[in-house]
Order: C-alpha cells, then structure tokens, then sequence
C-alpha cells in the first residue's frame, strides 16, 4: 500500500497527516461500533445557532440504500465505489428550525459535519472519501428527500485496499502525490490577497 500520507511543513496532529481519499477500499465490513462513533463525532460538530442542519443516508454494499447511492454517482465514481463496503449521502436542511428563514451557514456547516466523520473514520484505522459527483434530483427522488433539504454530498467508508483491483485511470490516481497551495496563498493580513506575516 502506498503512503498517502501528508507532507506537511509544518508537524500538524497525526489524524490530520493520515486522512486522505482513497478509491480502492477493502470487501471488510465496517464494526458498528465504529460507525456509532463516526457519527457520533459528526453529531458534536459545531453549527451557526446550534442548527445541526446534517442528516446522513447511509447503506451498505449488498443493501437496497447502497443500490440507490450507487444509482446518483456519475459514472467515473461508480467506477470506484462499486469497491467501497458503505457509501452515503450527506443531506442539509436550508431553513433555521428557528424561524424559517434561509440559513445561509447551512452547507459550511454539513461540510464541518463531514470533517468530524472523516477525521473520527481515520482514528478507527477507516478512509471516507466524498464525493460531489452525482445526481441531487435523483437523490431527492430515490430517497424522498422533502423541499427544504438538499443532498449535499456523497461519500464512501471503509478500510484500504489493493489498488492493483482498480481500472488502470484509476490506479494511476491513487499512486499520484499529494499537492496543496501553499499558506501564503490563503491566509492574509492587511487586506485580501496579501500573504499574512503572522505565520
Ligand atoms: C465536496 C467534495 C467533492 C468531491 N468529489 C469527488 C468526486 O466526485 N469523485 C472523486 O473521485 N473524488 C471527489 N472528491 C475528492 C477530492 O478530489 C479530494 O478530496 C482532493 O483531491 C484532495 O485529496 P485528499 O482528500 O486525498 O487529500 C471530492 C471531495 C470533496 C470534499
């Protein structure tokens, strides 16, 4: 198995370094327990009001809710996922529970929601690897998805596996390195754009 690790250059907690997304994962199943605390991490993650605007539709590969994910990805993701022992989908809800009105925070918040899974995933030894790529509408119909909640993402589960299984395209992909802009890039003082001499 290659290591995907991240090269950071900085030491940043070791969680952090480990996770990443990987496309070829292993039949093994995923032990409850860990799928309770994986979403039990998401639960404590923080929102704008404490509006927890999160819902997951998850299933398993071999279930009817695994089918149905399956069915919404575009056909480079079902190139993969058709490895993955569990794949979901991260559902947001628009409106505050408050007073109705658009919460404009929501999908930063479902995103923050699907940071806590991932990063409780990578501390059961697990990889989740999300996913923009399929269809919304589909999603809302094969799942009866109501007005007011939007299907945000999709993702899979699971431990790693051989990525010698996976299409040659894709192979390739998961031997690539790693890259990300540097810090100068996004972190600013003064006014936007101007690298921060902070750190
Ligand atoms: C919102 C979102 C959508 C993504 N969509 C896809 C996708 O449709 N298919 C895919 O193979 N990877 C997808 N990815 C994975 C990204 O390509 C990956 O996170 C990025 O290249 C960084 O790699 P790393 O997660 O291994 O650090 C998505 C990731 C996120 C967060």
């Amino acid at each position: 198995m290659k290591d995907k690790s991240a090269k950071t250059n900085f030491q940043i907690h070791e969680l952090l370094t480990r996770r990443w997304s990987p496309r070829a994962f292993d039949a093994q199943k995923i032990e409850k327990e860990k799928l309770q605390r994986i979403f039990e991490a998401a639960r404590w993650s923080p929102s704008a009001s404490n509006e927890q605007p999160w819902h997951f539709i998850i299933g398993e590969k071999g279930d009817e809710t695994f089918a149905r994910i399956f069915e919404t990805l575009v056909e480079f993701n079902q190139l993969w996922v058709k490895t993955a022992p569990l794949a979901g989908i991260i559902v947001g809800r628009e409106n505050l529970l408050s007073n109705g009105k658009i919460n404009f925070w929501y999908k930063y918040d479902v995103g923050q929601a699907a940071a806590h899974m991932s990063f409780q995933a990578t501390h059961e030894g697990l990889f989740v690897h999300q996913m923009g790529g399929f269809d919304r509408e589909k999603a809302r119909e094969l799942f009866h998805i109501p007005e007011g909640f939007e299907a945000i993402s999709a993702f899979t589960i699971g431990y790693i596996g051989d990525y010698n299984v996976l299409h040659p395209n894709l192979q390739r992909l998961e031997l690539e390195e790693r890259t990300r802009k540097s810090t100068d890039e996004f972190v600013f003082s003064d006014n936007f754009g101007k690298k921060s001499e902070l750190i």
